[in-house]
């Protein structure tokens, strides 16, 4: 590391602090304010300022974020120095992500990405923006249905719903198989998850096992093309508006983003039904996914919001940090998200 990085880190930080100390800057001014932050941040940052040493994800606030942003503007980005963790920032940190070698693309600002990033600086090496992964278009792209069209789907805390769909060639790349129980022994795609949630749904299984319990893993990531088939099932069956209300349209279903897996119990014969809720894994489940980064992604009494119904069953990975904060206050992935628009 260099240590006239570190001179100039401490440096912004105590500019940054004082700029903060003179207060009373009341909250819709912050904006205005943390430019006026930036201007003279930057015109100290110069040459030398350092990726900050700790963890940061999409929605975090703060002096650390333009240490991050301005030194990812550093190795070739043109980043707004704003104090939000953006979608720019997000899109920019998948981005190098995804043009680094063994870095797990999820948009979040992790361990294994500081240390790469220090080592981008340690060896002065540039970055060709975009070439990873495109920067989000000025107007959204849309689905043949009008959906909007995310322009990150690695975005671990992407929002996938009736309103933000997946592109339709998505497929992560990280997909692995976790280490916990499944009903059927066949190697389906149903099986998979991206690397980060596999090992945090090893972490939950272990956890349940531990405490007594039987749960199994019964359906994970889904294919854009596997969910036409599913979606036009469940419409054939049922009819597409009732379908809708427990299965997702192709390219909006969350078993897309493998982040997420369906898990029951034998005391329901391993179906997905609502009476999981009610046994002992059920109840586990809804206590203790939290604690491993995982939600119950359709709660019940939120079927307005989510637009699905209660599915106690379905949890999604979105992170320790998030996951607490969701299910302490009662909230959606859809709520949670809107608290920062
Ligand atoms: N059952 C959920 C909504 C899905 O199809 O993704
Ligand atoms: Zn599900």
């Amino acid at each position: 590391m260099k240590p006239l990085g570190w001179i100039a880190f401490s440096t912004i930080c105590l500019l940054l602090a004082s700029c903060s100390a003179q207060g009373d800057v009341k909250e819709n001014a912050d904006s205005e304010a943390s430019n006026q932050h930036v201007s003279q941040a930057e015109s100290s940052l110069g040459e030398e300022v350092t990726p900050p040493d700790m963890h940061l994800q999409k929605f975090d606030k703060g002096e650390n974020v333009q240490f991050l942003k301005a030194s990812l503007n550093q190795i070739g980005y043109d980043l707004d120095l704003s104090d939000t963790f953006d979608e720019e920032l997000t899109w920019a940190i998948t981005d190098f992500q995804l043009q680094s070698e063994n870095l797990i693309a999820s948009g979040v600002y992790d361990e294994a990405t500081k240390e790469a990033l220090f080592t981008f600086f340690e060896e002065d090496k540039s970055i060709e923006p975009g070439e990873g992964l495109a920067a989000p278009p000025d107007q959204p792209e849309t689905t043949d249905a009008g959906t909007e069209i995310v322009s990150n789907p690695y975005d671990e805390l992407a929002l996938i719903n009736k309103n933000f769909a997946l592109p339709e060639d998505y497929i992560p790349e990280d997909l692995m198989v976790p280490d916990v129980p499944f009903p059927f022994t066949e190697d389906l795609p149903k099986k998979y998850l991206r690397e980060n949630a596999a090992h945090a749904l090893e972490d939950l299984f272990a956890a349940a096992e531990e405490a007594g319990l039987e749960m199994y893993a019964q359906s994970g990531y889904r294919s854009y093309d596997r969910q036409v088939d599913v979606f036009a099932a469940n419409a054939s069956q049922h009819g597409e508006d009732y379908a809708n209300k427990f299965s997702a349209r192709p390219g909006e279903s969350e078993h897309q983003t493998g982040l997420t897996m369906d898990v029951t119990s034998p005391e329901v014969n391993l179906d997905l039904v609502t009476e999981f809720a009610d046994t002992e894994e059920g109840k586990w489940l809804a206590e203790n996914a939290p604690n491993y980064g995982f939600i119950i992604r359709f709660p019940e009494g939120k079927e307005d919001i989510t637009g699905y119904q209660y599915e106690p069953w379905h949890i999604r990975y979105v992170g320790e940090k998030v996951a607490k904060y969701i299910t302490k206050e009662n909230i959606t992935l859809e709520e949670y998200v809107a608290q920062f628009e």
